[in-house]
């Protein structure tokens, strides 16, 4: 079980809890906002909108000057950032001694965009304001508008002249001003009150609330400073040299019910209010990044990661805003209904989503995103923080880990019984425990004897090598690396500037400060392979406790007064710290050696906006329960749609042994994450594939299989996340974002584009599911053929043998069929496509593949195909999508490739007029004249007992990078029968 006393609730933050009572005072009807934007200030230039808000304080005799800008870029997507003058121009007093920055951090943007922020020339205020309001039209054809009230200030942002999101509705807008801390005076305390006093601590504190309570009676506007000026937690005092500083805005999403996103927290994909109610939370959903014990499920809890992005849906809509802060983060949900008006003709009951956006530290900057499609703002997200770095094809295949396997005798012998029992696998992975004492960069001598002959083992069947490194790095004689890490100064420091200590597997360690370009520069150099001895082009990197975790550290991390890089307080930039390392690993990994260049694999638990450039994810220690099993499908899903897809959670389940049936359906679930691998804690029975033995080896073989079949699949999805943003798993309202049933569901998931619809079995000892299916196309069980048809809940058949998984009816889905033992192997096996006929009787999809390894893709080296089945002249045709480009990469490339043929078609839901049809024709663009039209063998197969009839075409002999097209008898108009 989780230790909930070990990390904060929201009264236990100072910040959050001000805001919440903030929120609470802002909910009277008394209640004025003290922000106006001033007219006089405005001005507009190059798609800038720029202004100074006055926030009135000290009951009204003073105000603090917070500069606004609103930036409408040429997406379409509008930014608004707010910060504090006086802190801007370093004119405050810092507390104590300390040596941290004076300004509001402003940095987050600078780690986690990269793009899409070119202005747009056609944002021009509009001349009909109104008295009190500024307008400006944005966007594709002016079609966005945003409404800028200022007095309160306040912001709707418009699309075609409906509202869409709402600013500071509420009055929740506060920018905790700068103020000199106001010494009370204190009665001295005589010698050997000390003791007595920390005894009496909690007894004193509870005294104290009741005051405090009792004062806020007495005066009711007065603010509770209790939390102004530094904190204690878990026996750690916060010294918050710049005073209270937290930004909060209360954000509204008019006429949407479901929310997503704000991952990483173990919760439902459409997100729960979190202000009380029946089966509600009470907490705010937290960012914090940290390594949370034994998470516990259906909770708005912390975790690892942070990705400040949530997307508001409701039927022919989505918006979304992103939240640009790497300090703490608390987000209140609430959701008002408002009944249909009987009186009102056109009133109909619609539900409002408002939500409550509240961080300790740094400026407001938040981006708006007005839709109207789930697709657009993935794709505006991508363009903002990066698409999902393309990964090298074995890194989407499967995945073997444990902690640990304990000699490379260990990993050898692992890597044998796959073959021995013919389970495909990709990857072996080794945690801490191959290191000599936890110290990162060396190999235990006694266990690890000769890692290079383990490397060149794997590499035989083109297998690689995951290796653990950590960000703490051991505090201990003879270790170079700490050394280095001290002599260069480029640990992060605590808050008297010296090199910050704590406890962490090694013990003492020390942390490197990846935020200074320096460090990244010596950690590059630590991983060449003549510096980390022992490793080799097939050796890859897991970056793990990149919270940083920190044993006895404040909930589990490093205390906020620390500093890093440019004197800014880890307070600052604590959902960026694992960001900013994991970088610096893919960095690394890109400069091993000279003129070797491989797309890297970095696997890491902390992630903020931004991470997927880089690394891929999973969810951390879960349990082996069944509950788990099922969390982990929302979760990984929500990665998905918040721009970091490459995402899994460990297979089996960390902590605990699963049963055998567990960990079938778990192995059963994982071939559908994207990022697939088996883990297991330390103290847990060795569980890899072969040890459960018959049925459940044969049935987790069978999966395995059905992952690495799929792979085109899979690698077309990647790509497809690497150019639009758009996830590799998707959830129900992505496909069918008019389908208002099916908004919250988060238990079943398409695979990119192919239209596979996958429900996984989660529970214990089912024999079926139930799978909710949106729209009127039949869906084929991909295995049978049986037909499903009808928008609505079908039962379908799901004894543990059994993978419950549907094909769309109008799509293509590329294949190969040879079952190989790693998908290395298969690089130039030929494919097989199926060709799932559509109610019209059409069909369509696409391909995409390159070399898995190097970056010549960039340089055009890949093929990108799209099969097209046109039921009106009964022809399957593959055209090129590639842009025409004659690079020298590009031929050499389909050179490779030009051997490569579709070695079968599976039509699915073939016309019964097929059935006495012997043959197809099939012609090649490029082949000589002779061979340009041949014919090849039809079979067909009538279906009965509800399964759908198919037809074969064996070996049509065309090539996977060519043009081709077959005919399948005269052009009619379609006759498509199941
Ligand atoms: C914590 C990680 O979450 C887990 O996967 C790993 O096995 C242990 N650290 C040991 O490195």
């Amino acid at each position: 079980m989780v230790k909930h006393e070990n990390f904060k609730t929201c009264t236990q933050s100072g910040f959050c809890k001000r805001n919440r009572e903030f929120a609470d005072r802002a909910a009277e009807s008394s209640w004025k906002s003290p922000y106006a934007l001033d007219p006089a200030s405005i001005t507009f230039s190059k798609g800038q909108l720029s202004g100074t808000i006055l926030k009135t304080i000290n009951e009204g005799h003073e105000k603090a000057s917070l500069p606004l800008t609103i930036t409408f870029l040429d997406s379409g997507v509008a930014r608004v950032t707010v910060d504090e003058e006086r802190r801007q121009k370093g004119d405050i007093t810092l507390r104590g001694d300390s040596k941290a920055r004076k300004e509001r951090y402003n940095e987050a943007g600078s780690w986690a965009l990269v793009g899409g922020l070119a202005v747009s020339e056609g944002a021009a205020l509009s001349d009909k304001a109104e008295q009190g309001y500024t307008k400006v039209f944005y966007g594709d054809g002016g079609k966005h508008q945003a409404v800028i009230r200022h007095e309160p200030f306040g912001i709707e942002f418009q699309r075609d002249s409906q509202t869409q999101i709402k600013f500071n509705e509420r009055g929740l807008l506060n920018v905790e001003h700068w103020r000199p801390k106001i010494e009370k005076p204190v009665e001295e305390k005589k010698e050997g009150e000390e003791e007595k006093k920390e005894g009496e601590e909690e007894k004193k504190e509870g005294e104290e609330e009741k005051k405090k309570e009792e004062e806020k009676e007495e005066e009711p506007k007065g603010e509770d400073e209790s939390t102004w000026w530094d904190e204690t937690f878990g026996g750690n005092t916060d010294s918050k040299p710049r005073g209270p500083e937290a930004i909060a805005l209360d954000i509204s999403f008019p006429g949407y019910e479901h929310v997503y996103g704000i991952p990483e927290h173990a919760t439902g994909l459409s997100l729960k209010t979190t202000r009380g109610g029946d089966g509600n939370y009470n907490e705010p959903y937290r960012l914090y990044n940290a390594d949370v014990f034994e998470y516990e499920l259906d909770s708005p809890m912390t975790l690892y990661g942070a990705i400040p992005l949530m997307q508001a849906h409701r039927k022919g809509s989505t918006v979304g805003v992103f939240w640009v802060n790497a300090a703490e983060t608390w987000i209140d949900v609430v959701k008002s209904k408002t009944s249909a008006n009987p009186l009102s003709l056109g009133t109909k009951s619609h539900t409002d989503t408002q939500t409550h956006w509240i961080s300790e530290s740094g400026i407001l900057d938040v981006f708006v995103f007005l839709g109207p499609t789930p697709q657009d703002i993935t794709r505006q997200y991508g363009e903002l923080t990066g698409f999902t770095a393309m990964p090298q094809s074995f890194a989407i295949a499967y995945h073997q880990c444990r902690w640990n396997y304990v000699t490379d005798e260990d990993v050898k012998d692992v890597d044998r019984r796959f073959d021995k029992f013919d389970i495909p696998y990709d990857v072996i992975w080794l945690d801490i425990e191959y290191t000599n004492e936890k110290k990162y960069f060396t190999w235990d001598p006694l266990t690890f004897v000769n890692p290079d002959k383990m490397h060149k083992h794997l590499a035989k069947r083109d297998r690689k090598l995951v290796a653990i490194i950590d960000p703490h790095i051991k505090n201990t004689d003879n270790y170079p690396v700490i050394d280095e890490l001290k002599k260069k100064s480029l640990a992060v420091k605590n808050k008297d500037g010296n090199d910050y200590e704590g406890w962490c597997w090694p013990g003492s360690s020390m942390w490197i400060d990846a935020f200074n370009p320096a460090a990244i520069t010596w950690w590059k150099g630590l991983f060449k392979y003549d510096s980390f001895k022992g490793t080799a082009s097939n050796t890859f990197i897991w970056n793990d406790m990149n919270e940083p975790s920190v044993f006895n550290g404040p909930e589990t991390t490093m205390p906020k007064d620390n500093l890093h890089h440019g004197s800014w307080e880890h307070r600052d930039v604590h959902n960026i710290n694992g960001m900013t390392f994991h970088n610096a690993t893919y960095q690394a990994m890109l400069e091993r050696k000279k003129g070797e260049v491989r797309r890297p694999f970095v696997l890491t638990r902390s992630f903020y906006s931004g991470s997927q450039r880089s690394a891929a994810m999973w969810t951390g220690d879960n349990l082996a329960e069944w509950s788990h099993l099922q969390a982990s499908i929302p979760m990984v899903l929500n990665q998905g749609i918040s721009g970091f897809p490459f995402a899994g959670a460990d297979v089996g389940g960390f902590f605990g042994n699963p049963s055998k049936e567990l960990l079938t359906r778990w192995y059963q679930t994982g071939i559908y994450y994207p990022f697939f691998r088996g883990h297991a804690h330390i103290d847990t029975r060795r569980r890899e594939p072969y040890v459960p033995g018959a049925p459940y080896t044969g049935i987790i073989t069978q999966a395995l299989r059905l992952r690495y079949q799929l792979l085109p699949a899979w690698y077309t999805a990647f790509h497809e996340a690497a150019t639009s943003g758009a996830p590799i798993i998707r959830p129900n309202f992505y496909i069918h974002p008019e389908d208002e049933r099916g908004f919250a569901i988060d238990d079943q998931l398409y695979v990119g584009s192919t239209g596979l619809l996958a429900k996984p079995v989660t529970t214990e000892g089912a024999t079926s599911v139930s799978v909710y299916i949106a729209d009127d196309q039949p869906y084929y069980d991909y295995f049978d053929y049986t037909l499903y048809q009808g928008a609505g809940h079908h039962t379908i058949p799901a004894p543990l043998e059994k993978i419950p998984l549907l094909m769309q009816g109008g799509h293509i889905i590329p294949r190969r069929d040879r079952p190989r033992r790693s998908s290395g192997l298969m690089k130039y096996d030929p494919f097989t496509l199926v060709v799932v006929l559509g109610k019209d009787g059409n069909a369509e999809g696409t391909l995409y593949i390159d070399d898995g390894e190097t970056f010549d893709y960039e340089k055009g080296a890949f093929i990108h195909r799209r099969f097209a089945f046109d039921a009106g002249r009964n022809i399957l045709t593959s055209s090129n999508l590639a842009k025409p480009s004659n690079t020298v990469k590009t031929e050499t490339y389909l050179k490779s490739m030009a051997k490569v043929r579709v070695e079968k078609i599976i039509i699915v839901g073939a016309p019964k007029e097929w059935k006495n049809k012997k043959e197809v024709n099939v012609m090649e663009e490029g082949a000589k004249e002779s061979k340009r039209r041949k014919s090849v063998e039809l079979k067909y197969y009538e279906g009965s007992g509800g399964k759908a009839s198919w037809a074969v075409v064996r070996d049509p002999k065309v090539a996977i990078g060519k043009g081709w097209k077959i005919e399948f008898g005269e052009s009619k108009g379609h006759g498509h029968a199941h």
